[in-house]
């Protein structure tokens, strides 16, 4: 499966949306998780995120965020199309310290 990390928290620019064959994108209200029981591992939404935020499990980067898209994935409405993202959201990008701010 690929995982959602840190940096789409508060970015949500949601271009990966567009690209994900099986629709297995959840959102959240700043961030967005992909449902690991769900991803075919294409491996298309990873270079279409503005913010580099999509990594495949394999990578150490996605190692703290495989849980949260696992839950959030079974709680969170699913998204198929881009959406409005935030006003601030290049203000956002690449900033640390996000996964506090994570909306839940
Ligand atoms: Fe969707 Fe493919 Fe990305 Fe998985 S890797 S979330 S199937 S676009
Ligand atoms: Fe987030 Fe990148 Fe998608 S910022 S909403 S993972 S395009």
């Amino acid at each position: 499966t690929y995982v959602v990390t840190e940096n789409c928290v508060r970015c949500k620019f949601m271009d990966c949306v567009e690209v994900c064959p099986v629709d297995c994108f959840y959102a959240g209200e700043n961030f967005l998780v992909i449902n690991p029981d769900e991803c075919i591992d294409c491996g298309v939404c990873e270079p279409e995120c503005p913010a580099e935020a999509i990594f495949p499990d394999s990578d150490e980067r996605s190692a703290d965020w495989m849980e949260i898209n696992a839950k959030y994935s079974t709680i969170w409405p699913n998204i198929t199309q881009k959406g409005t993202p935030p006003a601030d959201r290049e203000e956002w990008n690449g900033k640390e310290g996000k996964r506090e701010m994570l909306s839940e």
